[in-house]
């Protein structure tokens, strides 16, 4: 493994929460009910997993080397502004779940944030992706492909993170309301 093909394997498990995301904003749009603990565990894996793992091991790790080789900067720099488009998205996303919580009827705004964030990744995964294949073809040597995997997996508190993560993947994929 390399440090490209383990971001390349957070985007696979993103792909399962992008599609999480889909059901349950049209689920929400049809009328049918979500329980709000599950769509918590939506927020939760945007914080957990895409902003504090995944965004953390682009933004802290692999665009900066890929930088150092000032290359690709305009592509690391749109990405970047796409990372803060999907925090700003994030909170707006909480903020109206947590009102529907508390009593507000607040399905409309989390239904339609929960739309422009799968929007957002459909759009960002797929650029990152080309952007991906770039620096690995031309950019990144091996040695540090192999130091940067390295330094992903040697922090334990993360992987075993990640792995808790992928279960609530599986936990919501099994739900009524995702699968029918
Ligand atoms: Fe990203
Ligand atoms: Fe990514």
């Amino acid at each position: 493994m390399s440090a490209t093909e383990t971001l390349r394997k957070d985007h696979q498990e993103i792909k399962r929460v992008e599609k999480i995301v889909i059901k349950c904003y049209q689920s929400l749009y049809d009328g049918k009910d979500v329980p709000l603990s599950d769509i918590e565990k939506i927020t939760f894996l945007i914080s957990e997993f895409l902003d504090s793992i995944h965004y953390s091991r682009e933004e802290d790790s692999y665009f900066p080397c890929v930088a150092a080789y000032d290359s690709l900067k305009e592509e690391i720099r749109a990405l970047l502004i796409e990372h803060e488009f999907s925090r700003n998205i994030a909170r707006m996303l909480s903020t109206n779940l947590s009102a529907w919580k508390n009593g507000e009827d607040k399905r409309e705004p989390v239904a339609r944030f929960l739309k422009t964030y799968s929007i957002y990744l459909q759009d960002h995964l797929s650029k990152e992706e080309e952007f991906f294949t770039k620096a690995e073809e031309q950019i990144l040597s091996k040695e540090e492909e192999d130091e940067m995997y390295q330094q992903f997996q040697s922090v334990i508190a993360i992987v075993e993170k990640l792995s808790d993560m992928v279960k609530l993947i599986d936990y919501l994929e099994d739900q009524n309301w995702y699968k029918y």
